[in-house]
């Protein structure tokens, strides 16, 4: 591998190259990121006819003397659906704990010994109440923390909002909530949040879920979806303004591709301050009036039209603006920083993409003519017919295709719009849950991207998380439950890149006739001091020695420790980490011992490497 590190050599790669994709799919946000510990908060998951299905709410106890429906007696206009409690016990005849209902949460909460969590519920009752709000083991039989709600009748005979902060005395990862009691009477309930008190920055994320998503140094986050946008049909696609406002008022909705109710907890405003908090320019994907099975034909489409320019108005009107003063009462007087949309999602095939496209992005480009738009459309062989700054290019394929996609954009023309690599994946019998041969196939085919950033200026794997208890998707980068996470090789594979984006590209060229080799090079500062990053994959069953030759380096320098070496790789391509072994197949460093400015490195068969020199 033959470097130029000579001053002034190489190109700079784009701020922008790589981020992640954020979608609701697999329950990413609802159950996930979003640490919202209560499933179906609302009761509105099962329709908004009664009676109707409380799941996954249910009665304590087999043969409880209480008689559980829901109504349509709500105080919120946007979600009607109330529990309604029947207690036909009193403190007499009502079994030791009393009769109620509990939440199991997603796949059980995780509650962890001496950590606070706010339980958030709305009442009312026609008697006085004495409510027990309770954090149990999965069956109830261990109760981790508890605190009472009382009140007299004449305070809850109208809707009433009451707090409790609960602090766990023991520790389950598949906890529920409980809410009894062992006064007769009946009693209404609705709008149930149960929260961890420690979120990031109190933001409502899942610390252990950001903080993998932080490490990959994401430049933008490309939200909410994927085809959660789009919908099977239209009537369920996602709707923004319907997940803004204050939490209880949302109606939520469900997610008819991925299967799944969402509360919406995790809403618009919410995704822009994620973006932010992860320090990732937000990139917002919105419905153009076209789901899987239905279109609106573009001679209707304004309404969907002036949807989107009221989704950017909240995020950059000030707070006198329509939108801009919705987003300023949920705390955030200042815009939110949103510069890049993409309208529609997988669409460009469909009857009305480009008729809508057009009166979207002119619509768009009079208002906000900053905000670069991207299209569904692929540019990468052939030119746009439609004005676009960016086209969205997804790839799903084998490890082989993909490690020979590292050529993909090698000869697209370098004057149109640039390339957004919205969704990469290997899948398929290469990627099992998600294997060390697919992130091989991955990490080829992102030094493709790197070495063609002239024209590709964002990319993203997908999907990102995936909750093992609803896999509707495979593979994705970060596997978790309740309690427990980790990364596959694909996510190691991204933080190999994390220093890419900005950087600069260095002229390499591989020398040799291995058909399985791909390397590059870039260099870039840290802390004041230049630092190159070779990387290179070996894709075949041998060992490779590359001699690695690089032009403008201090040979006294490189003697200086602080460079290293850094291997993904594992005894079979087919290693996959999992809960048990969360670590099998992650990327393994050491100090890399140089003498000479020439150097010989060891690339093991099937193996990801990088090497960091300091300049
Ligand atoms: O990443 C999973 C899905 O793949 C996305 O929702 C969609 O855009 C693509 O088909």
């Amino acid at each position: 591998l033959q470097v130029d590190a000579s001053n002034g050599a190489g190109r700079p790669i784009p701020e922008t190259l790589f981020g992640i994709f954020f979608e609701e799919i697999n329950h990413a946000g609802a159950g996930g990121l979003w640490a919202e510990l209560v499933s179906n908060r609302g009761f509105e998951a099962g329709g908004q006819n009664i009676p109707s299905n409380i799941w996954p709410w249910s009665i304590v106890g087999d043969h409880s003397p209480i008689y559980v429906a829901t109504d349509r007696s709500s105080c919120f206009e946007r979600n009607k659906i109330a529990l309604r409690m029947d207690v036909l016990c009193d403190s007499q005849g009502c079994p030791s704990g009393g009769v109620g209902v509990y939440n199991p949460g997603y796949w059980g909460m995780n509650i962890q010994e001496g950590k606070k969590y706010k339980v958030a519920l709305y009442v009312r009752s026609t008697g006085d109440i004495d409510l027990s709000v309770s954090l149990t083991s999965s069956n109830g039989s261990r109760t981790l923390a508890s605190e009472k709600i009382t009140a007299s009748a004449s305070d809850v005979s109208k809707w009433t909002k009451k707090e409790v902060t609960l602090e766990a005395k023991g520790t389950d990862p598949s906890a529920r909530l409980q809410l009894t009691t062992t006064k007769k009477g009946s009693i209404w309930i609705d709008q149930v949040s149960a929260m961890p008190v420690d979120t990031y920055k109190g933001h409502g994320f899942r610390n252990d879920l950001f903080q993998m998503m932080v490490d990959i140094k994401p430049r933008f986050i490309r939200f909410p979806g994927g085809c959660f946008v789009e919908g099977e049909w239209l009537s369920n696609a996602l709707r923004w303004k319907e997940t803004v406002g204050p939490w209880e008022e949302r109606p939520g909705h469900f997610g008819d591709v991925w299967k799944y109710w969402t509360d919406d907890g995790l809403g618009h405003y919410e995704f822009f301050q994620l973006a932010e908090d992860i320090g990732a320019a937000p990139i917002w994907v919105f419905n153009n009036g076209i789901s899987h099975n239905d279109e609106v034909e573009t001679a209707s489409i304004m309404p969907f039209v002036q949807e989107a320019l009221d989704g950017i108005e909240f995020a950059r009107g000030d707070a006198n603006s329509t939108w801009g003063s919705v987003r300023a009462k949920m705390g955030r007087q200042g815009p939110f920083e949103l510069k890049y949309v993409a309208i529609g999602n997988e669409d460009c095939g469909k009857t009305y993409y480009r008729g809508n496209y057009i009166v979207f992005y002119d619509a768009i480009k009079k208002a906000y003519p900053d905000i670069k738009i991207i299209s569904n459309c692929d540019g990468s062989s052939h030119p746009l017919d439609h004005p676009a700054d960016y086209y969205d290019f997804h790839i799903y394929t084998s490890a082989s295709n993909l490690f020979s996609m590292y050529h993909q954009f090698d000869r697209t023309s370098r004057n149109g719009p640039k390339a957004f690599v919205s969704e990469y994946a290997v899948t398929g019998k290469d990627a099992g849950t998600g294997s060390l041969l697919a992130s091989l196939g991955e990490a080829a085919f992102l030094i493709g991207l790197e070495k063609n950033s002239d024209v590709v200026e964002m990319a993203s794997y997908a999907p990102l998380f995936v909750n093992t208890n609803d896999r509707r998707w495979n593979p994705d980068a970060i596997v978790f439950n309740s309690s427990h996470l980790y990364g596959t090789p694909s996510y190691w594979v991204q933080r190999f890149f994390a220093e890419s984006s900005g950087a600069t590209l260095l002229t390499s060229t591989l020398k040799g006739n291995s058909s399985s080799l791909v390397a590059s090079a870039i260099s870039w500062k840290n802390n004041g001091k230049d630092y190159i990053r070779l990387k290179a994959v070996n894709f075949g069953a041998t060992s490779v020695n590359m001699k690695v030759l690089v032009t403008g380096l201090d040979p006294n320098v490189m003697k200086v420790s602080g460079s290293k070496k850094t291997v993904l790789t594992s005894t079979n391509v087919m290693d996959e980490n999992s809960f048990s072994q969360p670590e099998k197949v992650v990327p393994h460093e050491s100090l890399l011992e140089m003498a000479e400015e020439d150097l010989t490195v060891v690339l093991p068969p099937h193996s990801f490497s990088s090497f960091d020199l300091l300049k």
